[in-house]
């Protein structure tokens, strides 16, 4: 049976495990322990009976992908694995361990994909066990939902490698995109201006919380306004990427916004922390300002 390791129970890698289980492979699921990583598989089941509820799937298909989540103690679980993916703290020093754990027991043509969200490629490739089997595959959050996989490819990434990514992201039922290993990729480097926009007009007075996203989400037709958005992804993670847009292209129009600096100094990272834009604490989110 095919078999994907996805390294990280988080919310990223629980979405990826989920999909790749609806999609039909074994999935080996790791985090620091096992009892993470049976988190995560609890979080699955969870988003799995949601479904259920919602007449999205049977209970049988349910039972069916909750059965192919195998939580693993550790990567040295990952050698049955024709691809695994790494789906965890965007640290670069974190991955590069992982990179070398998991190469001890990665098989001789298995492939290794990061999930980063901004560290190149290239670089994360040289602490991988073979650069030319090491590739940036990117997912979106909610993985369940959304319907991209940006493919990045290394400098050094084989074809073989991007085929048998693009053949897996295909089975899920993602549509494709590849990008060059620059900084940001393709969404995010389109997508990090605008929310460091909205942080610069919110610090300059231009509007409220409130008005800005009602402005962007009724006038731009977009699911959320750009400051919920950068609370769900964690305005913490918005820094480190606009953070890497700036450094990486030395261009003075990424700068982050001082407001979203002094958040991530406060603590308030967004949803995760219960505070960001918005307050957490009661049933419906409230702006703070
Ligand atoms: N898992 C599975 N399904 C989920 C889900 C989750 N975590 N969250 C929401 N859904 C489903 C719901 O079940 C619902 O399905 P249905 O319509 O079939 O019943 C559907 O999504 C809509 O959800 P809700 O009605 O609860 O709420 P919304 O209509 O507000 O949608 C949203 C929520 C899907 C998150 C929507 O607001 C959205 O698309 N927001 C933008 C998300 C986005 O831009 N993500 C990309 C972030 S950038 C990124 O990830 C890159 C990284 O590098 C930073």
């Amino acid at each position: 049976m095919d078999t994907v390791g996805v390294i990280g129970a988080g919310q990223m890698g629980a979405g990826i495990a989920q999909v790749s289980a609806q999609a039909g492979y074994r999935v080996l699921l790791s985090d620091m322990n096992l009892a993470r990583a049976e988190a995560g598989k609890a979080g699955i089941a969870k988003q799995l009976d949601r479904a259920v509820t919602k007449e999205k799937i049977t209970a049988e298909a349910r039972d069916a992908a909750l059965a192919l989540i195998e939580p693993v103690e550790s990567v040295a679980a990952m050698g049955p694995a024709f691809l695994v993916i790494e789906a965890a703290t965007e640290r670069e020093e974190i991955k590069r361990a992982i990179f070398a754990e998991v190469g001890k027991v990665l098989s001789q043509d298995a492939v290794l994909a990061s999930n980063t969200s901004s560290i190149p490629i290239t670089r994360l490739a040289q602490a991988a066990p073979d650069a030319g089997r090491f590739v940036g595959v990117h997912f979106f959050n909610p993985v369940p939902v959304m319907g991209l996989i940006e493919l990045i490819r290394g400098l050094a990434t084989s074809d073989a490698t991007v085929a048998t990514v693009e053949a897996y992201a295909v089975r899920l039922g993602k549509q494709v995109v590849r990008a060059n290993d620059a900084p940001g990729f393709i969404v995010n480097r389109v997508l990090m201006p605008m929310l460091n926009e909205a942080c610069f007009a919110l610090g300059e007075g231009v509007a409220t919380i409130r008005d800005i996203d009602l402005a962007c989400q009724l006038g731009l037709n977009h699911p959320m306004g750009p400051l919920t958005l950068a609370d769900f992804i964690g305005l913490d993670t918005c820094l480190e990427i606009t953070r890497v847009l700036f450094e990486g292209t030395g261009d003075p129009k990424f700068r982050p916004a001082p407001v979203l600096v002094k958040y991530v100094e406060a603590g308030w990272f967004g949803r995760k922390t219960g505070r960001g834009f918005y307050d957490y604490s009661g049933p419906e989110p409230v702006p703070t300002r």
